[in-house]
């Protein structure tokens, strides 16, 4: 469990997976995937979650469940994809509860995960993907020091427009640790 102030990261359990077929069916889910409107059955999303069951090979991702300080469930961030050869780890974030975006939360649980990339996994850098339209995601990532790497023109379609994707980066020389930064940003429990 990684306890942080608006949020704890939790093993992404059987009450996440219990919320996921309403959250993958979401305005979270075209978001998370940069434009795709694709539903998905219960059946597909139960195919999703056998994927990530541990196996005996190299471990190369972490899905931790988001949960509010007093344990209602909020959605999926995590590690996609990561190398300890290179130590670099790619990140995923949705919240899928809608109600609860721009409120904060999707910031603090996004400083635990890198905090836990950078501090457990000895990871040196962490990048993600997002669509040039998610200002939520873009403001986030100026807010936790992550830098634009590339923009790769016209990646996507999402509603008929088309869109460029952009990787960020944040590297862990000059991370000051999860408490500095919630200090810096001013998060507080509610
Ligand atoms: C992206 C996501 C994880 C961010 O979490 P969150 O809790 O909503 O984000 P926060 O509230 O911590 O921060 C969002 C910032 O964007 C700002 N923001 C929100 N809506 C905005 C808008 N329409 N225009 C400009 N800024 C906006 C907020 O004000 C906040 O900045 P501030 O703290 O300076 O005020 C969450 O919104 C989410 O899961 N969205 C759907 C899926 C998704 O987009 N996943 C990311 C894929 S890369």
């Amino acid at each position: 469990m990684l306890y942080g102030t608006l949020v704890d990261l939790v093993p992404y359990g059987a009450r996440f997976m219990a919320r996921d077929h309403d959250w993958w069916n979401s305005e979270a889910s075209f978001w998370g995937s940069m434009g795709d409107l694709q539903p998905m059955t219960r059946a597909q999303v139960e195919r999703v979650h056998e994927e990530w069951r541990p196996h005996t090979g190299p471990r190369t991702g972490v899905a931790f469940g988001v949960q509010t300080k007093d344990g209602t469930p909020l959605g999926y961030f995590g590690i996609n994809w990561l190398s300890y050869q290179h130590r670099v780890a790619e990140l995923g974030a949705v919240l899928g509860e809608r109600d609860y975006w721009g409120g904060g939360y999707g910031t603090d649980a996004l400083l635990l995960l890198v905090d836990y990339a950078f501090e457990t996994l000895d990871m040196r850098k962490v990048w993600l993907t997002t669509i040039s339209s998610n200002v939520r995601v873009v403001r986030q990532m100026e807010k936790v020091g992550f830098v634009l790497e590339a923009r790769q023109r016209r990646a996507t379609v999402a509603n008929g427009a088309l869109y460029d994707a952009l990787i960020f980066g944040r590297l862990r020389d000059g991370w000051p640790g999860y408490a500095a930064m919630v200090a810096a940003l001013g998060l507080h429990p509610r």
